[in-house]
């Protein structure tokens, strides 16, 4: 008895382990060294995605929790955020006013958010963020007015500018006694500004104001999920910069450009120009230049992620040489594809960034290829929501091995390890302030 139902489990596994060992034997030998993710051949590599990681960033308990330190009776005064820039990089300084508010214990009027000249008379904030929810969500944390008092409503308030302050200052020292004295200040944050010497009350403001305070207004919300159902399933989005100005800015020279590109770059140039001989090279190793498209297509086949993947591209108008990109990948659309040209007509520049964040935090994988601001808010947003397909492309990683003379096949390895490394230790993603590493 017992030999008989033994033995079928016996030969089930003799005949897995023979299977197991033929498979082993007769697998071509890899290319890769990194044998265990490459070596499933009959299915095709593997792709980034599903190698197995060991950390990733998660939202911090002490600000998602709440924090309970009670607000002041009676506030310092009256701060509006004045936000300049893209919408992504307005939003981070928002952030950063809405800590500087908490603690100076000041209640918070609606941010300014800067819109083109020619557009109406509009708030910047309201078209593109939910006010309502805004207000709601940061209750407890920061006392937010849509109106201000009689008194303060018709003068314009006092502005503070501390976005060019250098080095590490304080706001308690420095931009109190203008609070305490107008009643009514603007201020734009300092970029280089440490938040780690908050204390944690104007910390939780500021994470809270940033990831769980912001929601698109309902019309945009609207658009943004009707572009994501026309978009094929699943897809990645893809952050792709290569735009003229930054291009120029970044003093980088690419040989191999079309002359239209060439000439773009030129006259997007200001006074900076590029680097030439050993500190162009320098340059480059430090990571410091954009990557083209076609270096893009490069990486990410490294990556093993197939070329027919669905690819929304969030990227603005005057994207250069995108066909190097679309020659290899060839199913990519971007909003103006999708939506008509009507609807794209009747918003302004902030609301299509918007979509793009939006079809980027809600899509299956994310890829930046360069580390600016929709990047981290992206990054972030994804990680808030649990979505850990995200990946910043490592420009240092390419120009090394590229000024290393490696080319096709090899670059491809070195590349695909380079970047593992840092998908598996959730490095890519890093995320400061308000995110704290969990051990997977
Ligand atoms: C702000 O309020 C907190 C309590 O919420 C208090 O501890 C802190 O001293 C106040 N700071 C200023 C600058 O008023
Ligand atoms: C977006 O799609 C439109 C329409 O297909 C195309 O003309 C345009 O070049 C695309 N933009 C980018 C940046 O690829
Ligand atoms: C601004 O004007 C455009 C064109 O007239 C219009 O379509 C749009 O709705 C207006 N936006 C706001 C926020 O009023």
């Amino acid at each position: 008895m017992i030999v008989f139902s033994v033995r079928p489990v016996v030969s089930i596994l003799l005949v897995t382990l023979s299977l197991l060992l033929v498979v082993l034997l007769l697998s071509p030998p890899s290319p890769f060294s990194e044998s265990s993710v490459f070596s499933n051949s009959a299915v095709g590599k593997l792709d980034i995605w599903s190698v197995r990681r060991i950390a990733e960033w998660r939202p911090c308990k002490w600000w998602l929790q709440g924090d309970q330190t009670a607000l002041l009776a009676e506030s310092n005064g009256y701060i509006r955020v004045d936000c300049y820039g893209g919408l992504n990089q307005m939003r981070r300084d928002l952030c950063d006013g809405v800590g500087i508010a908490r603690l100076l214990n000041a209640s918070l009027v609606l941010p300014k958010f800067e819109v083109a000249a020619y557009w109406n008379d509009s708030s910047g904030f309201a078209d593109v963020f939910d006010v309502d929810y805004f207000v709601q969500q940061m209750d407890g944390f920061v006392k937010v007015v849509k109106e201000l008092p009689a008194e303060i409503a018709s003068r314009e308030p006092f502005r503070v500018d501390c976005s060019k302050r250098k080095g590490h200052f304080d706001y308690i020292e420095s931009v109190l006694p203008y609070l305490l004295k107008h009643h009514y200040i603007s201020i734009t944050p300092a970029m280089s500004q440490r938040r780690d010497r908050y204390p944690l009350y104007a910390k939780a403001a500021l994470c809270q104001g940033c990831y769980n305070a912001l929601r698109l207004t309902r019309a945009l919300e609207k658009k943004g999920s009707e572009l994501l159902r026309a978009i094929p399933k699943p897809f990645l989005s893809l952050h792709l910069r290569f735009e003229p100005d930054m291009v120029a800015y970044s003093q980088c020279e690419y040989p191999g450009l079309s002359p239209a590109s060439m000439e773009a770059i030129e006259a997007a140039r200001v006074d900076r120009k590029p680097w030439t001989g050993e500190t162009a090279r320098v340059w480059r190793n430090r990571g410091k230049c954009p990557l083209t498209p076609k270096e893009t297509a490069f990486i990410l086949q490294a990556l093993s992620i197939p070329t027919d993947t669905n690819i929304y591209l969030a990227a603005g108008d005057g994207l250069m040489e995108i066909e190097g990109f679309t020659s290899v990948y060839t199913n990519v659309v971007n909003k103006s594809s999708l939506l008509s040209a009507k609807d794209l007509a009747s918003m302004h520049g902030n609301m299509k960034a918007a979509l793009d964040y939006y079809v980027s935090i809600n899509s299956d994988s994310y890829v930046a290829t360069y580390f600016g601001n929709m990047d981290k808010m992206v990054a972030a947003m994804r990680a808030f929501k649990g979505l850990y397909k995200t990946l910043l492309l490592s420009r240092r990683a390419f120009a090394e091995f590229t000024s290393q003379g490696l080319k096709g096949k090899e670059l491809m390895k070195v590349l695909w390890k380079a970047h593992k490394d840092e998908f598996v230790m959730g490095r890519g993603s890093a995320l400061p302030d308000c995110f704290c590493e969990f051990k997977l």
